[in-house]
């Protein structure tokens, strides 16, 4: 199996969709998944999009960036017929990596309700649950 992970551009665009489609993960199409916005993301220095590709086909995906105070690992995902191997941790190592540039950060997630899978893999990369912390969110539309 040759395994290779490697910084994204707007060109894998539809790929990056997809996985993230068969992965279960919600796409807001009309919000920060849509072309334009994905576009201006990908192209921040600070925020890089990571895809990992098994025998050149892509089946993980993930978006790490500095906000320059702490770093963020953002829609994680492993094609589920690739799932168990290992691969959301690469990728999650890479995004250490990436982060590291940037001095002394803390790296952080949010997950949703109760996702253990998604809680177990962080866990096995040493993350803990700050329990007593809620997300709260201001929006200036639904769908964004
Ligand atoms: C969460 C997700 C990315 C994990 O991908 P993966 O490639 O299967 O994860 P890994 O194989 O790297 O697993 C790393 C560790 O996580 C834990 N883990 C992963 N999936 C697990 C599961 N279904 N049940 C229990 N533990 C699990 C294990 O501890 C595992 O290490 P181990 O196999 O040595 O015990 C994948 O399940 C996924 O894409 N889920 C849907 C999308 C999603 O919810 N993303 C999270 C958004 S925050």
């Amino acid at each position: 199996m040759e395994k290779e992970i490697r910084r994204l551009t707007f060109d894998d665009y539809d790929e990056i969709m997809r996985v993230w489609a068969v992965s279960g993960l919600p796409i807001k199409s009309n919000g920060r998944d849509s072309r334009d916005m994905v576009a201006a993301e990908i192209a921040r220095e600070w925020c890089a999009y990571f895809g990992l590709f098994v025998n050149d086909k892509m089946v993980g995906v993930t978006i790490t960036q500095f906000d320059g105070r702490r770093g963020w690992i953002n829609r994680l995902a492993v094609d589920p017929d690739y799932r168990g191997m290992g691969l959301a941790g690469d990728l999650m190592a890479k995004c250490d990596e990436f982060l590291d540039q940037f001095g002394e950060v803390v790296p952080c997630a949010l997950i949703e309700g109760e996702n253990m899978p998604s809680m177990a893999c962080f866990e096995k990369a040493g993350y803990v649950c700050e329990r007593s912390i809620s997300y709260w969110t201001k929006r200036p539309r639904p769908d964004l």
